[in-house]
């Protein structure tokens, strides 16, 4: 471990129980998760008003709504940094893992919506939704504050070996992820650029053989992901390796969510061409529809973690290389910069922006 990450490791607050007020504190993430629905239903509330003018009050408002959806998986984040400490207690530990799956909070929201309309479940799926949050919250509050959560520091060499695996699959998503994002950005030129160069793709990325074994590869991605960080989430760690976790679970929830909404839901149950008016949820658009509005915090945030996630890898690669520290955070920062210019400008193509 780095003489870094040493530093920021914190040590188990002298053994004094956490007060309830504490407590209660570390279920922010859960109540922001629970908020999410409801950030997205005010955006569209301020985007439709009964004349059909929007006032500038009303953009201002629809602005801080979806600016407070879309940033919901920050306070995940800082409260999982936060409960990073040497020994956790039992309780300690699933705060912290909980926080780590409220970052994931916009793809399993769609998830929520999408699933329960393939299981013809015609329940609400914001109740859907907060009851399961809340059930995630109760199974918090039965962890044992005097327990010490069963955690190893050693590296197990399985472990080890996941990870190479892990580092050798991206390689290859990562062909498949550049094509994908170059292919939607290039919707900024509009729909029918964007169909011919998915045309082009689909002779590869859907021929009869590719297909199965890219999928495979996906799904095998997300489960040794899964691995790694419940791993990962129970060891000390410093701010960067919370976000390579951080942004790691985001995507696992992403690329089943992305995979069940395009393979299952559209292609195969509602013989639905998976391309730029379905993306785009025309003809309403994102924007304008109560529904598709999650797709928005979704697939913004889906872009800007695959492109973090992949900084993140390549920080870690550097420094064992033997890159020094500040060149490999400015590198890491660089991705980061980029990531979210990107994900912007596919959502702002997606939104009608066109150049
Ligand atoms: C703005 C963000 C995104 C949008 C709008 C989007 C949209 C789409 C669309 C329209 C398809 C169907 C492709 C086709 O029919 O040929 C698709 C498939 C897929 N996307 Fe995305 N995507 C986004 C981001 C991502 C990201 C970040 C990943 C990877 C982490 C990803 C992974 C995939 C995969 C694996 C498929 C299935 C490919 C296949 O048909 O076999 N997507 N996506």
């Amino acid at each position: 471990m780095s003489a870094l990450e040493q530093g920021r490791i914190r040590t188990s607050d002298n053994g004094l129980a956490n007060t309830t007020a504490e407590k209660l504190r570390w279920l922010a993430p859960a109540a922001a998760a629970m908020a999410y629905p409801f950030l997205l239903d005010a955006f569209h509330l301020a985007v439709s008003p009964a004349s059909g003018q929007i006032s500038a009050a009303r953009l201002v408002l629809a602005a801080l709504c979806l600016f407070a959806a879309t940033a919901t998986p920050l306070l995940g984040l800082v409260c999982a940094w936060r409960l990073t400490k040497a020994a956790p207690s039992s309780f300690e530990l699933r705060a912290r893992r909980l926080a780590y799956v409220s970052i994931a909070a916009p793809p399993l929201f769609v998830l929520t919506g999408v699933g329960l309309g393939l299981l013809h479940i015609s329940f609400s799926d914001e109740l859907f939704w907060i009851a399961s949050w809340l059930a995630a919250c109760l199974y918090l509050l039965l962890g044992s504050e005097q327990e010490p959560a069963a955690t190893s520091t050693a590296i197990a060499p399985s472990i080890a070996r996941w990870r190479v695996v892990h580092g050798v699959a991206a390689a290859v998503i990562l062909l498949y992820v550049a094509f994908h994002l170059t292919n939607h950005l290039l919707g900024l030129l509009g729909p029918e650029v964007h169909a011919g160069v998915m045309k082009l793709g689909r002779t590869v990325y859907r021929s009869p053989v590719i297909e199965p074994i890219f999928i495979s590869l996906m799904l095998l991605q997300v489960a040794i992901g899964v691995r790694l960080a419940w791993r990962g989430s129970a060891l000390p760690a410093d701010a960067y390796r919370v976000f390579q976790i951080g942004s790691g679970v985001y995507l696992a929830a992403f690329i089943v969510t992305h995979l069940n909404s395009a393979l299952v839901s559209a292609r195969a149950v509602h013989h639905i061409d998976t391309n730029w008016a379905w993306a785009s949820g025309a003809p309403t658009g994102l924007i304008h529809d109560a529904w598709s509005i999650r797709l928005v915090p979704h697939y913004v945030l889906g872009v800007f973690f695959v492109l973090a996630h992949l900084a993140s890898g390549l920080r870690g690669v550097l420094l064992a290389h033997g890159v020094t520290i500040t060149l490999a955070n400015r590198i890491w920062a660089a991705g980061l910069v980029a990531g979210g210019m990107i994900a912007i400008a596919i959502m702002s193509g997606l939104c009608g922006v066109r150049i």
